[in-house]
């Protein structure tokens, strides 16, 4: 199921680089009219134009390439801040042997897969700390892939503190090299990467080239229903977007969570997936799905205020496919379950 993205306004950069552009036609103006009221008016009118045209950026679309670069920007905008926030507590904590990050329904489904000596992928790793946290449970080939070139590196600080032996690549995920084709047992994607896809189809595709026949894809992300909530001007919660929303989102907010302060920034661009556009992307692949569970883990601190609120949202979900050995085979799908997640294995075990 493809996404289609608009292309209603070409992406014109933000509110600093608008104004020189109007600044530049009234300096032209100026040239050849000498009536400075006049020309005052049309600035005003201008630089307000500029101002709103960014302001309502919802109805600013870029186009999917366009919007990679502005979330690398972004992304790459916002790392030192997770740096300077959490880089030293991490250095000390990974430089102790076993050290893990990983929690919850993420580490039990992690366990359920058996992941001692397998190779691992994540997709979207950021800076490495839950591939890092997977090798010291033993897995085996652990290569973790990132956009931002300033995380990566924070990830290589980590496993080099650590002695930890994992490969960070700094890549745009659709551009991931074809030599990573095939080569592992378990792809795991986390807490808030899907929605810098634009195409979920393509990102399941991208999953797909990097799994063995019999491997699994391994999601573990916030219930696409909490896009659907803000917190409103008193801390409270409001309705912000319906949940079959489809445009993609632009936000002029910096990339703030784990206790980052928010802050002004260049627009970087969302996506919002419905849990079935999810499960369709894996199916439309061929995959079988092995676990689908909602969950009321609240996974991110960003929706922390919701919890309060009593509204008690499902805060993620679990989700676990396998490539097929034989694309002869079925589709299989398990019930979704409440509380804790099940076992993606079924009875049947591991079957490779
Ligand atoms: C919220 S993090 C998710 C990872 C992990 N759950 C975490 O919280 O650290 C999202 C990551 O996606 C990365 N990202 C965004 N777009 C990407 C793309 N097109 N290719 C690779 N990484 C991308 C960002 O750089 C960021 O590190």
């Amino acid at each position: 199921m493809a996404v289609e993205v608009r292309r209603q306004v070409e992406f014109d950069g933000s509110r600093a680089e608008a104004r020189p552009k109007f600044d530049a036609v009234l300096a032209t103006l100026r040239t050849t009219r000498r009536d400075t009221k006049w020309l005052n008016t049309i600035q005003a009118v201008c630089y307000n134009f500029a101002d709103q045209y960014l302001q309502f950026n919802q109805f600013i679309i870029m186009k999917p390439s366009d919007a990679i670069s502005a979330n690398q920007a972004a992304w790459d905008e916002a790392a030192p801040r997770f740096k300077e926030r959490m880089h030293a507590f991490l250095l000390e904590r990974f430089k102790q042997q076993g050290f893990s990050t990983l929690q919850g329904a993420r580490l039990h489904v992690i366990q359920s897969l058996k992941i001692k000596g397998k190779a691992v992928a994540q997709l979207c790793c950021n800076n490495g700390r839950e591939l890092l946290s997977i090798k010291n449970l033993g897995a085996g080939t652990c290569v973790g892939f990132d956009i931002s070139k300033s995380l990566i590196e924070q990830g290589r600080e980590l496993a080099e503190a650590g002695g930890i032996d994992c490969e960070l690549v700094a890549t745009d995920i659709h551009h991931i090299p074809d030599r990573y084709d095939g080569k592992f047992d378990v792809v795991l994607v986390t807490a808030g990467s899907l929605r810098w896809m634009p195409n979920l189809n393509s990102f399941v595709g991208v999953a797909m080239r990097l799994l063995k026949p019999g491997g699994r894809l391994f999601i573990n992300e916030m219930h696409p229903m909490l896009d659907a909530f803000a917190k409103d001007e008193k801390g409270g919660v409001k309705w912000e977007r319906p949940y079959f929303h489809t445009d993609p989102i632009v936000s002029h907010q910096g990339i703030a969570y784990m206790g980052v302060e928010s802050f002004e920034a260049q627009p970087h661009v969302w996506y919002h997936h419905k849990l079935s556009d999810v499960v369709s992307s894996v199916l439309d692949h061929n995959m079988e799905l092995r676990l689908l569970d909602e969950l009321r883990e609240n996974i991110s601190g960003s929706y922390d205020y919701l919890v309060p609120s009593g509204t008690r949202p499902p805060f993620s979900y679990v989700l676990v496919a396998r490539k097929k050995v034989s694309v002869r085979r079925s589709v299989r799908s398990k019930p979704p379950r409440n509380g804790n997640p099940g076992n993606p294995e079924g009875s049947e075990g591991p079957t490779k």
